[in-house]
């Protein structure tokens, strides 16, 4: 690797120079199976012909102004969110990490506005947030947080999934402000809350009048089989965020606001030099048009059963799993034990998957993706498990 990076990430020493749709394809012109899109970014698929097009024909005519100027491609773009989301208004960054940061930004000022003191956003327990110093603070794991503390105060850990955690709060001298979650842990280890869940987090803002702020960021824009997972419960929160597959590879950030969340920015609050730019809006809305046409929240549902159904019948009888889970194309084979070295051997066999949690094995394919190629992910992964497992 070059010394001219940073030593934060640990590459694989793989360099892949093309794609196309669920394949990449490597120096050697080896093809690899790619059952993590660049984690859950590419939902669309590598090369998609409209992403592709869209972002070449933006190009060409402008890529760039700055928010002093309207952006009507942006605007466009938060009424598309909008209309699938039923929020109301949108502020665009170019990551995960900074609509997050817009988000605790907005609880921040609600608490402001009602003059409240130490105002504290209650987060998750084995949550990602992000590594922004705020959004740092706000995950809940510690390997995160080693070595850059001070934190930034203000947030309080509780279990995930545990709504009696929750209400214990109501017992302490807190002011809570905004409860932020993921509406299925992505980074923790896929892990999918129980039914009800987010309706017991909307009911707890409710009665206690802070935000309800759900982090989409991995699981939004079809990939759970819904346009975003809190729709699978009869919910609305007062803060989503969206970055990753919103365009497709193309940096963008979102954080969208329902209600009086919707008013707190005003002008010299917050901003973003990049953030929504035509360049990035164009892509973002290619993206929305083609999840749209081609209906791919209901392919990725039928695509994840598929997925599921094939892999529980192909490792029923292999131990070392504990469970096989998944909404959608996200989904996890949770094993007994750690798995440091299964990514490297799937890599081996031609197989792109992510290990998260030390023992969780986390797919997350594009959404375009053949019956045959989610069948051939079955295939290739089950037998390296198999093997691994023996
Ligand atoms: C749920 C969630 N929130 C936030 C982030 C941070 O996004 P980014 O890396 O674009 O800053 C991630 C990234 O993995 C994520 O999964």
């Amino acid at each position: 690797m070059s010394s001219a990076l940073m030593s934060n990430y640990q590459p694989l020493s793989i360099e892949f120079i093309t794609g196309s749709g669920t394949w990449l394809t490597d120096v050697q012109g080896e093809r690899y199976l790619d059952a993590l899109s660049g984690i859950a970014v590419c939902g669309l698929g590598h090369a998609h012909p409209a992403v592709q097009e869209a972002i070449a024909d933006q190009a060409a005519k402008l890529i760039h102004t700055s928010n002093l100027y309207r952006i009507p491609l942006q605007e466009k773009l938060a009424e598309k969110l909008v209309q699938h989301s039923g929020m109301e208004k949108v502020f665009f960054g170019n990551s995960g990490a900074e609509a997050n940061e817009a988000a605790i930004k907005l609880a921040r000022l609600y608490a402001s506005n009602k003059k409240i003191d130490k105002p504290v956003i209650v987060v998750m327990e084995k949550s990602f947030h992000g590594r922004t110093m705020a959004t740092l603070s706000a995950t809940g794991n510690p390997k995160v947080h080693q070595g850059f503390d001070p934190l930034v105060e203000g947030f309080r850990h509780i279990p995930y999934n545990d709504i009696d955690a929750l209400k214990a709060l109501a017992n302490e001298d807190l002011n809570i402000v905004a409860v932020m979650v993921e509406p299925i842990l992505g980074e923790g280890g896929v892990v999918i809350p129980d039914a009800g869940y987010l309706k017991a987090v909307r009911t707890f803002c409710d009665e206690h009048d802070c935000l309800m702020m759900v982090d989409e960021i991995q699981t939004g824009m079809c990939r759970t089989g819904k346009w975003f997972a809190f729709q699978y419960e009869d919910v609305m929160p007062d803060v989503m965020t969206l970055a990753k597959a919103l365009g497709n590879g193309v940096p963008i950030g979102a954080c969208l606001a329902r209600g009086e969340a919707a008013n707190l920015f005003q002008p010299g609050n917050h901003g973003s030099t990049f953030g929504g730019n035509p360049l990035a809006s164009r892509a973002a809305l290619a993206v929305i048009e083609v999840l749209e046409a081609d209906n791919l929240a209901q392919r990725a549902e039928v695509l994840g059963n598929r997925l599921l159904d094939g892999l529980k019948q192909a490792l029923k009888a292999v131990p070392g799993i504990k469970e096989i889970r998944g909404a959608g194309l996200m989904l996890a084979i949770e094993l007994d034990e750690d798995a440091p070295d299964l990514v490297a051997l799937a890599l081996k066999e031609k197989l792109l998957i992510n290990v998260t949690a030390g023992n969780v094995i986390r797919l997350l394919p594009v959404l375009v993706m053949s019956d045959s190629e989610a069948d051939q992910i079955v295939t290739k992964l089950s037998k390296l498990l198999k093997a691994y497992l023996a």
